[in-house]
């Protein structure tokens, strides 16, 4: 018998996981050029040569020294580059023991959760969410408590945010640039985040630590970086991913930051370490490792998400469709028309147009259209979007938006 958490699971079933089963059935009846499946992040970009130009040099070493098992928290010499790097873009101060190589921000998110939630601890989220989050909460049962977004630009709804604090939120996860909005919080917005917890944590007397949860750092399509939320909010830590920045997801490598500014940071950093062994990974890929550590310089082709960005998002707002331009990541949010998400999904459906509603990230109403795909493939499903637009007689404008940049 399966236990009552699994049980539990098997019966949500993930909406992202079936709308990309189905588009592998579509193919199988249409071929694979006439389906556009949308519905899941998995990088389109290739990942950057010197990816594969490190893996093969590092082939030649001694084997015993590159396939061994080492320190927990992954090699010194990798966690070295990788604080040094950090500190040279953003002027902070880490050294090697912040850093914890982990099994993708996955990883990283799990094993600080697994250190840190008692069961009936309140984890807060900013709405819409990257599903994984719940699942991620729930493994340490702790209590998931959802914020409203400002729905015109997706930074948070502050008064909301103060509101749902209690004295028993443990931890806060913000995402940005984010899945599934595309939206970039500002310095602005962390500011007043940061400002909010610190009031909270002196009110209650205990600390609310915050997870900022970074795959789509590099992923932005303005000149300025995201602001580094270390400098803002002592008890900070940083969930980062190698996934969509080197376009390697399947290698399973991240890190966890946990600055020593962080309240209890000792043994924050002993916890973390042995929940990578009691979790069963024991260390992060020993390869991948390396490999993140000699291409921290390396880019993955921002243009190639910008260039797929803006022909989809200037031909839906032509076709009268709505949504906030993205700013990050490789999502379109948009809203749904007239307002029947299961109805809009179903249309899209038989145009052959795979999407998730926003219902799987707690905000329905909306659908994510991943947009990581080929150019080819989003040039080739614009008739299809034309023939949705059409079937549902969208009309107006797009009240968030101008044209893209
Ligand atoms: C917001 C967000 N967080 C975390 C993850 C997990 O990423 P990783 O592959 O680094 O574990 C994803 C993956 O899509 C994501 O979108």
């Amino acid at each position: 018998m399966l236990s009552e958490k699994m049980q539990k699971q098997l019966k949500k079933e993930s909406p992202i996981r079936r709308a990309f089963e189905e588009g592998k059935r579509l193919e199988k009846i249409y071929g694979p050029e006439n389906v556009f499946d949308f519905s899941i992040g998995n990088p389109g970009a290739e990942a950057p040569g010197g990816i594969k130009k490190s893996v093969l040099k590092l082939m030649n070493k001694n084997p015993m020294e590159l396939h061994s098992y080492m320190c927990d928290a992954g090699y010194e010499t990798v966690r070295i580059r990788i604080a040094e790097t950090i500190n040279a873009r953003y002027g902070t101060d880490f050294k090697e023991h912040n850093i914890i190589m982990s099994s993708g921000a996955a990883g990283a998110m799990n094993i600080a959760m697994y250190s840190l939630i008692n069961p009936g601890d309140e984890v807060i989220v900013i709405k819409p969410y990257y599903p994984g989050y719940a699942s991620f909460i729930d493994n340490w049962n702790g209590k998931l408590v959802s914020v409203k977004p400002d729905p015109e630009d997706f930074q948070p709804d502050f008064e909301d945010f103060e509101e749902k604090i209690t004295e028993k939120s443990k931890l806060v996860i913000v995402n940005s640039p984010n899945n599934p909005t595309g939206a970039v919080y500002t310095e602005e917005t962390i500011i007043r985040l940061a400002g909010i917890m610190k009031k909270k944590e002196k009110e209650y007397g205990h600390e609310i630590y915050l997870i900022s949860d970074e795959p789509y750092r590099e992923l932005v399509y303005k000149e300025k970086e995201p602001p580094y939320w270390t400098k803002y909010y002592a008890d900070t830590l940083v969930a980062y991913s190698f996934s969509k920045s080197l376009s390697i997801p399947g290698e399973r490598i991240g890190y966890l930051v946990v600055p020593d500014e962080v309240s209890g940071s000792k043994d924050l950093i002993k916890a973390v370490r042995i929940a990578t062994g009691m979790l069963g990974f024991v260390n992060a890929p020993s390869l991948f490792q390396r490999v993140a550590a000699e291409c921290l310089e390396e880019k993955v082709n921002i243009e190639y998400y910008r260039r797929n960005k803006n022909l989809l998002y200037d031909k839906l707002c032509e076709l009268g469709f709505e949504m906030k331009e993205p700013e990050g990541a490789f999502y379109l949010f948009v809203k749904v028309p007239g307002g029947d998400e299961k109805a809009f999904l179903s249309a899209a459906h038989s145009c052959n147009i795979l999407l998730v509603g926003g219902t799987a990230f707690e905000y329905p109403g909306y659908a994510r259209i991943s947009f990581c795909v080929s150019f080819n493939k989003i040039r080739r499903s614009l008739p299809a979007f034309e023939r949705l637009a059409k079937k549902l007689k969208v009309q107006g404008g797009n009240k968030f938006g101008e044209k893209s940049s």
